[in-house]
């Protein structure tokens, strides 16, 4: 409970947090509607309609920026402006900067809709964004990194909750890796070549590919847990010892497994060992996290059986600790030689993306948009809990016709003959992945219809008048 000198719910700048909930929803729609665009293409290529900007090499980087920087990052910005304010007990620092982080950010990703679609591309994954727009980036980036710490800085209590160390570490080497990675000499307003080249420029790009997921898809989502698991379960976090151990070895871990999406190629082979030990040993912390997350419902287990908003926590958990498990399998080199180029992949990334990095963005969004507007709940638990199963449904369809087709077409390329020949040609594993494409797109459908079912219920709570929906008090208490 809190005393009063401390602040309450008025004392916090919620503005900003509001603006970045509400955008993370519509950005959501809007990514994983491209999604189900390309995963449809997939299927019925003509769906390209002829037309340059639709073609699946342009859409693709669309819908991974859009659900990695519009969708995620927003998610990000909205949780890490709220659990700082709320653990630190004080306003957020500069608030003129911090609603330029908003706006700015909205310009970027509206950049990025324009340009990738007209094919202008630096061509390296998930930092596809030509020149201005990465100087834009970096501008909003140091912005965010002044306003967080600050914040921290001019806290009103001694201790700083792990949350905000799992924030911070993100921040802090987003930054670096954003830096480092865009280093580009410009020829021109849209064009632009790598200062690095050939397998130097293959491993600064998978360093940044790869920390990517350590620190924004992982160690940002890790501090989003942290802070709405034990609110939503009413528990404190299991263990807060494991939780600093977590934060920690994750640090120290995962900057040296790039390499693993770099097996069998030119980089020097005792690169690739060594991205492939450090995977490996990746599999302890991150274990040791979602079990720490998981054990905080120790004796509020019968809270499953009523709150969809806890059972997306905790699944979103699970797919943790599922993806992290098959990280580490994925990256043995000898696993890596069926998986690599395969379907497998796109089932590991969206067990990653769809299970965890969604699901807790969702189950966090629920608990957060009640408080942000001044009510107990959402308009209506009820469509939660469909959310849920249609979330969950579509994640599993998802990703078990992707490890299927997967393991499937990494067989058939290397089935061979008696005689040396190949079994199968490319065209005949093609085929054979159809109907698993067919069943992505299905789950890829159910997936977004939960989210404009959950669009729907968050206009209601926002549009509700005060106190038709129960009033707020637990939430409110600190
Ligand atoms: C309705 C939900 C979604 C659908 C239908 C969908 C569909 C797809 C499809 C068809 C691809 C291309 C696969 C290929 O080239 O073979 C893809 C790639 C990708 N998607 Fe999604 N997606 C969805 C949601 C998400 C979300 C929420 C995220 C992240 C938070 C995400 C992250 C990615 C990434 C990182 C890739 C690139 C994977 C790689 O290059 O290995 N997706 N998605
Ligand atoms: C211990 C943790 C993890 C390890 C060791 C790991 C390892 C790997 C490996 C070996 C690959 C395949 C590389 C290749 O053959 O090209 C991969 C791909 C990928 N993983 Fe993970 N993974 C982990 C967790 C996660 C999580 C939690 C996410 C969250 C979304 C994620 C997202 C991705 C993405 C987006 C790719 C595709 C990259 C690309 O080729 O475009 N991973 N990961």
């Amino acid at each position: 409970m809190m005393n009063h000198s401390q602040p309450t719910g008025a004392d916090y700048n919620y503005t900003v947090v509001r603006q970045f909930a509400l955008t993370t929803v519509l950005w959501g729609i809007v990514g994983m509607s491209v999604g189900v665009l390309i995963a449809a293409q997939l299927i019925w290529p003509q769906l390209n309609f002829d037309t340059p900007w639709l073609t699946y090499s342009r859409l693709r980087p669309l819908h991974t920026n859009a659900v990695i920087f519009a969708f995620g990052t927003s998610a990000l910005f909205a949780t890490s402006y709220y659990v700082v304010q709320r653990t630190c007990q004080t306003r957020l620092f500069a608030p003129k900067l911090a609603a330029f982080t908003f706006w700015g950010w909205q310009a970027i990703i509206l950049a990025a809709a324009i340009t990738l679609p007209l094919g202008i591309t630096q061509a390296k994954e998930y930092a596809e964004l030509e020149w201005p727009i990465d100087i834009a980036i970096t501008i909003v980036w140091i912005s965010y990194a002044v306003v967080f710490f600050g914040t921290i800085i001019k806290r009103t209590t001694s201790h700083i909750y792990v949350a905000n160390w799992f924030f911070g570490g993100f921040i802090i080497t987003v930054a670096v890796l954003h830096i480092v990675n865009s280093m580009a000499i410009p020829v021109s307003l849209w064009k632009s070549y790598s200062v690095y080249g050939g397998a130097v420029d293959a491993m600064v790009q998978w360093w940044y590919g790869h920390n990517a997921v350590g620190f924004l898809l992982t160690a940002g989502f890790l501090g989003m847990m942290y802070y709405f698991v034990p609110k939503q379960a009413g528990r404190p976090v299991y263990s807060y010892r494991l939780s600093i151990v977590h934060f920690w070895a994750l640090i120290a871990l995962y900057i040296w497994a790039g390499p693993h999406h770099l097996h069998y190629t030119a980089l020097p082979d005792w690169t690739q060992s060594l991205g492939m030990v450090m995977s490996l040993i990746l599999f302890a912390p991150s274990w040791g996290g979602m079990i720490n997350g998981i054990m905080t419902l120790s004796g509020a287990w019968h809270k499953l059986r009523t709150d969809p908003v806890l059972r997306f926590l905790v699944v979103s958990l699970s797919f943790y600790g599922m993806s992290t498990f098959e990280g580490p399998m994925m990256a043995i080199k000898t696993v890596n030689a069926l998986s690599h180029y395969t379907d497998w992949t796109i089932g590991h990334v969206h067990s990653g993306a769809l299970g965890w990095v969604a699901m807790v963005s969702i189950g966090s969004l629920y608990h957060l948009i009640p408080v942000l507007f001044g009510h107990g709940r959402m308009y209506s638990t009820k469509l939660v809990n469909v959310h849920f199963w249609l979330a969950t449904i579509g994640t599993v369809l998802y990703i078990v016709a992707m490890w299927i087709s997967g393991v499937m077409q990494g067989l058939m390329w290397r089935a061979v003959n008696a005689d040396g020949t190949l079994t199968y040609s490319f065209v005949e594993g093609l085929e054979a992945s159809y109907p698993f494409y067919f069943v992505r797109f299905i789950g890829g459908c159910f997936f977004l219809t939960g989210m404009l079912i959950m669009a729907y219920n968050v206009i209601r709570t926002v549009k509700a008048p005060d106190n038709t929906l129960p009033a707020l008090a637990e939430a409110e208490a600190a």
